[in-house]
């Protein structure tokens, strides 16, 4: 499924589009049409503008205007994208021109010289086919996690907290990239079995490469699948894990989305009772990114630059999500890194440790 595109479908609903599809396919219509995908990136602003003034002038003026208010809107009113749409469509009902509205909002952040906004809702509301392979493989991007690294101290904390318990863990990580943390439980002791899951097979080549020239204790089983839609399968295909694992992979989806992969993965466990283990590293409230790009749902929701939307919850925020999802915290903490995301930036993390609810 391409990047962002429930977030996408979510911000539609919210605004007030009973058929947010049917919406979703007006706007890939007008974006084909356009020939949006082939501009290059990144986007020169008054060439940008340039292509967009023809479709513009067919957009009812009213709406034009009140989309002019959008870099206002978000930069000096505390506003988001949400509640942009959601006043538009209560405004203009059926009549709103939606992809006129949004390329007129794109427009304007344009016009005010705006060029991470620009790029985050270009990638975000109308790059609608790229999928994650061709967002890491975007050179402008940049992500570094197809770099080799060190694992995260994540890993010993949870390896210095389980060892004790005597338990043989069985690790299915979801999102292992190119097995940055992996390589950390693939040589420890207490480790029996690990199933890395991920969608970037350009990730799992070079996890495979890693293992084949510096052979670890364990064997990984690498997969590429959907995570969520191997949940969605239940415990059939999936060995019957007693540590779920997750490091910066989990920050990306819907609240939906979320409350469901907490359920599933509660639901995986739950023969293990309390030595089932949930683990997770995931940019907070305070991260490098946090407050970057554009804001979708204030305050803690945000779409970056590389046009992927993110949550960074506060402890607290994160706290409620994890209980409502009927998880027992065994610990949080937050942890700050340099150099992860951004090469000498810090970064902030929850580190988390739970086990399902008896
Ligand atoms: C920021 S990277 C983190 C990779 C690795 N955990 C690390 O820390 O180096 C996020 C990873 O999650 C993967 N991913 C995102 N959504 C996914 C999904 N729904 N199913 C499988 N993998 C997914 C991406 O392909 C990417 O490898």
């Amino acid at each position: 499924m391409p990047a962002s595109f429930t977030r996408r479908r979510d911000l539609l609903a919210d605004a007030g589009f009973a058929d947010a599809d049917a919406a979703l396919a007006a706007l890939a219509a007008e974006v084909e049409g356009l020939g949006l995908r082939e501009l290059p990136r990144p986007h020169d602003l008054s060439r940008l503008r340039a292509h967009l003034a023809a479709r513009l002038g067919r957009v009812p003026a009213d709406q034009l205007r009140l989309a002019r208010l959008l870099p206002a809107w978000l930069a000096e009113r505390g506003g988001d994208l949400a509640t942009a749409l959601w006043l538009a469509r209560e405004e203009h009902g059926a009549a709103l021109d939606l992809p006129g509205f949004a390329l007129a909002a794109w427009d304007a952040l344009a016009a005010a010289g705006r060029d991470a906004e620009v790029a985050a809702l270009g990638r975000f509301l109308f790059d609608l086919h790229a999928g994650w392979e061709e967002l890491w493989g975007s050179p402008e991007v940049g992500h570094r996690f197809l770099r080799a690294r060190e694992p995260n101290p994540l890993v010993w904390r949870l390896l210095e907290e389980l060892a004790p318990r005597g338990a043989a863990l069985q690790v299915l990580e979801l999102g292992c990239g190119i097995g940055n943390d992996a390589v950390g439980f693939l040589d420890a002791p207490s480790v029996d079995r690990y199933l890395g899951v991920d969608l970037s097979q350009e990730a799992l080549d070079a996890f495979a490469a890693r293992v084949a020239r510096e052979p670890t204790r364990v064997r990984p089983e690498l997969r590429r699948a959907d995570f969520l839609g191997l949940l969605r399968g239940g415990a059939a295909g999936l060995g019957s894990p007693n540590l779920v694992y997750s490091y910066s992979s989990l920050h990306y989806f819907s609240s939906a989305e979320l409350a469901e992969i907490h359920r599933l993965v509660r639901e995986l466990l739950r023969p293990r009772g309390p030595a089932g283990y949930f683990a997770f590293g995931i940019k907070g409230q305070g991260s490098i990114w946090d407050g970057q790009g554009l804001p979708l749902y204030r305050p803690d929701v945000w779409v970056n630059g590389d046009g992927q939307s993110r949550w960074f919850p506060s402890r607290e925020a994160l706290g409620r999500q994890l209980d409502r999802a009927g998880f027992e915290v065994r610990f949080h903490e937050l942890h700050d890194h340099w150099g992860y995301s951004e090469l000498g930036k810090r970064d902030v993390f929850h580190y988390v440790l739970c086990s399902p609810r008896t």
